[in-house]
């Protein structure tokens, strides 16, 4: 199916938008019903545009089936402003499956491969997915962190900027996923001294004026998060994310997109334990799941507030 039969938009607009008035469309990521449903909620009750980002290994959890069920189930329409995006495509055949079902856009992460591989993998797939007007996100640099199950890089490598403008012609990608430092998971920096890259930002940007740029590994890792998660028997100590204020100043240099993952992990699992830690008799899914999700409105609602700047920004 054709993503236009479920009333999803791809991110063309959006990011077109997005670069004009200096925001960032948020990309968060879902794996099951409470986690699709609270990013909605969170989407609607601040009029922002989503981008619902969607890995293989949680397509694989959820199912194709109940995955394209739920969203067909939404019955979305252009105006709602919700793009279906695959995140970290690992293959060509993995964003053509992707595009048959009816996601909006895709991400082909060849990051890892040597710069003419990259360019050939990318160029292919947005081929295909021009086809069919979906758009597609490629990447240049590498983030340090775990990507998806199966891969886990520990070194990073910053996008050269003298790379990007051959990287965008010769690709035709949409959007470019770079590095300047983020990274993906819960354990981002070691201080607070560690600070992102704008000197390459800026340079980026200046070579690719008004193209879209895409800050992976974005979470903020809410402290109040980390606290309620160890004071309710987790370990997580020292997880430290990327600085708000750091990455509401990307969205004023051609960021458009920003992911994230981590931090509503973090809500979700923190809302769990403090429910299943304050009753101990509970049993009931419903009840600690809900507690979860709650957690996980109320952070999109203040993250799509204070650092993608997307609320009041349907059109
Ligand atoms: O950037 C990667 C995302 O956080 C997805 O992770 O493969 O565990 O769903 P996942
Ligand atoms: P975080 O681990 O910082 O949430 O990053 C998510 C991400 O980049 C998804 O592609
Ligand atoms: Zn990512």
């Amino acid at each position: 199916m054709n993503y236009k039969d479920f009333g999803l938009v791809n991110t063309r607009a959006m990011f077109a938008d997005a670069i004009a008035r200096k925001y960032a469309v948020p990309a968060f990521n879902f794996y099951n019903m409470e986690t699709l449903s609270a990013i909605l909620e969170a989407a609607r009750t601040t009029h922002s545009p989503v981008i619902l980002a969607v890995s293989e290994s949680a397509m694989k959890y959820m199912g194709d089936d109940l995955l394209m069920g739920m969203i067909w189930g939404k019955k979305f329409t252009p105006e709602s402003g919700v793009a279906l995006h695959l995140d970290h495509g690992g293959s060509f055949e993995a964003c053509a499956h992707a595009i048959e079902l009816g996601f909006s856009s895709v991400m082909i992460d060849g990051s890892k491969l040597p710069f003419e591989e990259n360019v050939a993998l990318a160029r292919r797939v947005a081929e295909l997915a021009h086809a069919h007007d979906v758009s597609v996100e490629a990447e240049l640099g590498t983030l340090a962190g775990i990507e998806d199950e199966n891969t886990h890089s520990e070194t990073s490598s910053y996008t050269d900027p003298a790379d990007v403008i051959k990287f965008v012609e010769q690709t035709g990608c949409d959007s470019l996923a770079i590095a300047i430092g983020t990274s993906h998971g819960a354990y981002k920096r070691k201080s607070d001294d560690e600070k992102l890259r704008f000197d390459i930002l800026a340079e980026i940007a200046d070579k690719l004026p008004n193209f879209p740029l895409v800050l992976h590994g974005a979470s903020s890792i809410p402290q109040h998060f980390v606290k309620t998660i160890n004071e309710f028997g987790g370990d997580i100590a020292g997880a430290r994310g990327i600085d708000p204020t750091q990455l509401r100043m990307a969205t004023e240099m051609n960021i458009c997109k920003i992911n994230v993952d981590s931090d509503s992990r973090l809500a979700f699992t923190a809302g769990i334990r403090r429910n299943l830690a304050e009753k101990p008799a509970g049993f009931n899914p419903r009840d600690y799941l809900g507690a979860g999700r709650k957690l996980i409105v109320e952070n999109c609602i203040d993250e799509i507030k204070n650092i993608m700047g997307s609320d009041n920004k349907l059109n």
